[in-house]
């Protein structure tokens, strides 16, 4: 049975026990009717549940595609997320709790992550950072990536942080586009026991980087800071974290920073992106919008209270880990949770120790994740208690209702609801959602729109859809939608909101969805050439540029083809160079080549040697039938072939090979 099939089939539904909707923030629809009634006024509301230097008094200005959001209002999100805690009584509340994959633990609490991110704010200063430089961030989960960020925002510089797991040539590139003026790295990284050598890696990156002018080196690994051999400095222009936040302070002695006074629309950071082409874009926020809908979410989505204690998974180098981890919880005063590594080091049951040692009341993952519990089986949480958890979250890609129940069951005991949020990198904040105490779940499904986000399915002419399947779309703008494209507005526009002519108010969000009698949103995955691996996002084209970059490849076709674990694992089909031959060793190569021009996420699972590719007579490749052959389908329709026998005989290989 395909994905779409199971999901057709799924009338299973949960309405939020009573013991959870008694005591939730919302517990009836009341939300999703003010929203309904009047969505700038909601928004507004939620705006003003942030701390402004200078209120707003425009809530939205509309000129499609571009929107802004409490344009005349100036804030600062440190201030948010720091400052209004300490002059209360959370100025001793854990913000955040770490712990490292060794196994080191250290609790931060507001105050102290205040303190450090004042004092590091003035380390920006003395690096020469100002308001709108763009720094960039290339940490591992440890604190200091937090303090990093906030730093930046204190100072109004725009951060740019880019995923660990990235090669030097992803970081060179992310760093060059946005001509970054600071990189902030770490030694290494601890994964699964190694250390991954990321000043290593950002040395690489830096031999073609002419902007950065300093870079900053967090001391992570175990040993003498002056370990030539691991990790080499530069003079003058490399700098250990340490010895910087020793020297920080201003004038007076005192480590205070005073926080830049940003408008709302002023930029909080850039976050680059897979896309359709072979070049990631970089997806810029504001201030003002991003932080409100990012508060917002995580207050009503998480139903959180003071005394819970909240823990998200993913990675700081993915959008999840920026709104979720650094600036809704924190904007929120929550209790965070950051586990620095993997959650199979050193024994499978990882999380669920983590769960308990910290009372974990909220945990926020990844599809990916529940099912390699599920393949790993319910003896590892079984070892633990649990008790504590009140509410469970899905992101990053569809859960299949098999995974949901699993979840539903070993984790949550059949106590706590699921919330399976559908958002994305450009979005900023979740859009499709349960408010848990108010919104019946259903294995599968993300349900409804967060109240003042209003979404559509709509077929590729434009006509609305109200039960069936079609295009995602998102039909009025919400405070923190993208900006644009960092130094390209016209692919911002092309690609978000041109999709349907004459629309240039629509949002295409790329996900193809299905609505039911209900109204609720089962989102179905991506409809461009867009990969979901293990909740990464990929571009089939940046692949396939970096399989053509080996000098054996001369052309390369890249699919998503459906795997248990990961949702989707990257099929590649390889043309070689005249004088190269096909081999398993050139294919072990292969991969290793797309390792590390782009990240080991992007390691092609499988790899066909080809002599021809199948393409249409005007010469464009036919992925659709890659796709039939990576998943073992009947071909679909092959009469626009330039040369038909080409596929049979793929088909055939690719068959023997398996
Ligand atoms: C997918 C991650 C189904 C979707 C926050 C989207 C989902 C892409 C869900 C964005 C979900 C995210 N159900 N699919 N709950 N959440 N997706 O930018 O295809 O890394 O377009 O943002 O992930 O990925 P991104």
């Amino acid at each position: 049975m395909s994905d779409l099939d199971v999901l057709l089939r799924e009338e299973r539904s949960f309405p939020p026990p009573e013991s959870f909707r008694r005591d939730a923030l919302v517990g009836d629809d009341a939300l999703h009717r003010e929203g309904a009634a009047d969505p700038d006024a909601f928004w507004a509301r939620m705006a003003r549940e942030l701390t402004w230097i200078k209120p707003f008094t425009r809530t939205l200005d509309w000129t499609p595609p571009h929107a802004q959001w409490f344009a005349d209002g100036t804030l600062n999100a440190s201030v948010n997320c720091l400052d209004r805690h300490v002059e209360g009584p959370r100025r001793n509340k854990a913000a955040l709790i770490f712990e490292g994959e060794p196994g080191d633990q250290r609790t931060l609490t507001y105050w102290d992550l205040y303190r450090k991110v004042n004092q590091f704010a003035l380390v920006l200063d003395r690096l020469g950072v100002k308001k709108g430089d763009r720094v960039a961030i290339y940490l591992p989960m440890i604190p200091e990536a937090v303090i990093a960020m906030l730093a930046c925002a204190r100072v109004g510089a725009i951060h740019s942080v880019v995923f660990g797991g990235f090669s030097p040539e992803s970081l060179r590139d992310r760093i060059n586009d946005s001509q970054c003026k600071v990189l902030i790295t770490a030694d290494g990284s601890y994964r699964r026991g190694q250390v991954i050598p990321l000043k290593r890696n950002a040395d690489k990156a830096l031999a073609e980087c002419p902007s950065i002018e300093h870079v900053v080196v967090v001391q992570r690994r175990a040993g003498a800071p002056g370990d030539a051999a691991f990790t080499e400095i530069k003079e003058g222009r490399d700098h250990w974290w340490h010895r910087l936040m020793r020297e920080a302070r201003n004038a007076d002695g005192g480590f205070y920073r005073a926080p830049e006074e940003m408008s709302a629309e002023d930029l909080l950071f850039v976050l680059y992106t897979s896309g359709t082409t072979g070049k990631p874009k970089g997806i810029v926020h504001s201030t003002g919008g991003y932080l409100t809908a990012a508060a917002a979410t995580t207050k009503y989505v998480f139903d959180l209270k003071e005394e819970d204690v909240y823990w998200c998974t993913a990675d700081i180098g993915w959008v999840t880990g920026h709104s979720y981890i650094v600036y809704g919880p924190l904007a929120n005063g929550a209790t965070c949770v950051l586990y620095e590594g993997a959650p199979d080091w050193p024994e499978k049951d990882r999380f669920w120790a983590i769960c308990e040692r910290y009372g974990v009341t909220i945990f926020y993952t990844a599809p990916t994740a529940i099912r390699a519990f599920m393949k790993w089986g319910p003896e590892f949480p079984a070892r633990y208690d649990l008790s504590r958890l009140r509410l469970l979250g899905s992101v990053g890609e569809p859960i299949n209702p098999e995974a949901w129940m699993w979840y539903h069951e070993h984790i949550g005991h059949g106590r706590c609801p699921i919330v399976d949020t559908w958002w994305q990198t450009e979005t900023g904040a979740i859009m499709i959602t349960p408010l848990p105490g108010a919104t019946a779940t259903k294995p599968g499904s993300a349900t409804v729109p967060f109240p003042g986000v209003s979404a559509a399915l709509l077929d590729s002419a434009g006509q609305e859809i109200e039960v069936g399947g079609g295009l995602l779309a998102l039909t009025r703008p919400w405070p923190s939608m993208l900006r644009t494209i960092w130094g390209d507005d016209q692919r911002f526009v092309d690609t978000y909101f041109s999709k349907w002519p004459g629309r240039p108010d629509l949002y295409f969000a790329g996900d193809g969805a299905k609505r039911d009698e209900d109204g609720y949103y089962w989102i179905l995955g991506r409809v461009d050439d867009v990969l979901n691996v293990a909740g990464h996002r990929i571009g089939t084209m940046e692949v396939e540029s970096a399989l053509v970059d080996h000098p054996a490849v001369a052309e390369a076709a890249v699919v998503g083809k459906a795997h248990e674990l990961k949702g989707q694992a990257i099929a590649a089909f390889v043309t070689l160079r005249a004088g190269h031959a096909p081999s398993g060793a050139l294919r072990d190569e292969l991969r290793d080549h797309v390792a590390e021009k782009i990240g080991p996420i992007a390691r092609p699972d499988d790899i066909l040697f080809s002599a021809d590719l199948p393409k249409t007579r005007s010469g464009k490749i036919m992925r659709r039938l890659l796709r039939d052959i990576a998943e073992g389908r009947a071909l679909g329709d092959t009469t626009t072939l330039a040369d038909p026998g080409v596929v049979a005989s793929l088909k055939d290989q690719y068959e023997a090979q398996e």
